[in-house]
């Protein structure tokens, strides 16, 4: 898709405050930290959109980006961050609860998970419900270039292995950074959203 226009619509903390437009959704989750902001603005061909930072927790609120008016990107916060209060996190469990289970237009869920590492607890928590949702999965294994390329094919199978993933299922390496695996990611978004 060519993109032109693309614009952080909304940012929501609860289900009134969502768009009213009804447009299909890709939802970005994963660990806090893992790349998610990071790979929309990649995926947008924008730079510094969505807010990015080293340090974990950097977003807040539910962010809803309007993608040429045909789709939204959904960027959550990111779970399992440590140094919040147990307040924080509860509240931020129960807004992507409440987002995940109750969101129409949601049809696809971009798991985010490191290259170099074991899907975490939560993330199996997380794969969980989405197999319980039915929603279409594509998983994108982020911060690829910090490994080498035969390190690269072997963790994809580490990883489709622990998360137990079907032919249905599609994982792709990517680099946000280094700027790969954008087309293939894209290919997919497309197919499913059916934009
Ligand atoms: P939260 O909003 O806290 O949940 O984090 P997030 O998942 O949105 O992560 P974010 O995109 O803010 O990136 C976190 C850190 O990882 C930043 O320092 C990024 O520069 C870095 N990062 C993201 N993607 C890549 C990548 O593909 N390669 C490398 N080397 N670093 C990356
Ligand atoms: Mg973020």
């Amino acid at each position: 898709m060519n993109i032109n226009n693309v614009e952080l619509e909304r940012t929501a903390v609860n289900q009134s405050q969502y768009p009213t437009e009804k447009k299909p959704e890709a939802a970005f989750v994963g660990r806090s930290n893992v790349g998610k902001s990071s790979l929309l603005n990649y995926l947008v061909n924008r730079k510094s959109l969505a807010r990015t930072s080293s340090s974990p927790g950097k977003t807040r609120g539910i962010n809803f980006y309007n993608v040429e008016d045909k789709l939204y990107f959904v960027d959550l916060p990111g779970y399992g961050y440590a140094k919040v209060s147990r307040n924080e996190k509860d509240f931020w469990a129960k807004m992507i609860n409440e987002y995940l289970h109750t969101r129409e237009e949601l049809k696809l869920i971009v798991l985010l998970v490191d290259i170099r590492h074991q899907p975490t607890e939560l993330d199996h928590i997380m794969l969980e419900w989405i197999r319980h949702s039915g929603l279409d999965l594509v998983v994108a294994a982020t911060k690829a270039d910090k490994i080498t390329k035969s390190a690269i094919s072997e963790q994809l199978e580490v990883i489709s292995k622990a998360l137990v993933l079907t032919e249905m299922d599609t994982i792709i390496p990517v680099s946000s950074s280094k700027k790969f695996g954008r087309d293939e990611l894209w290919e997919v978004l497309r197919e499913k959203l059916r934009v």
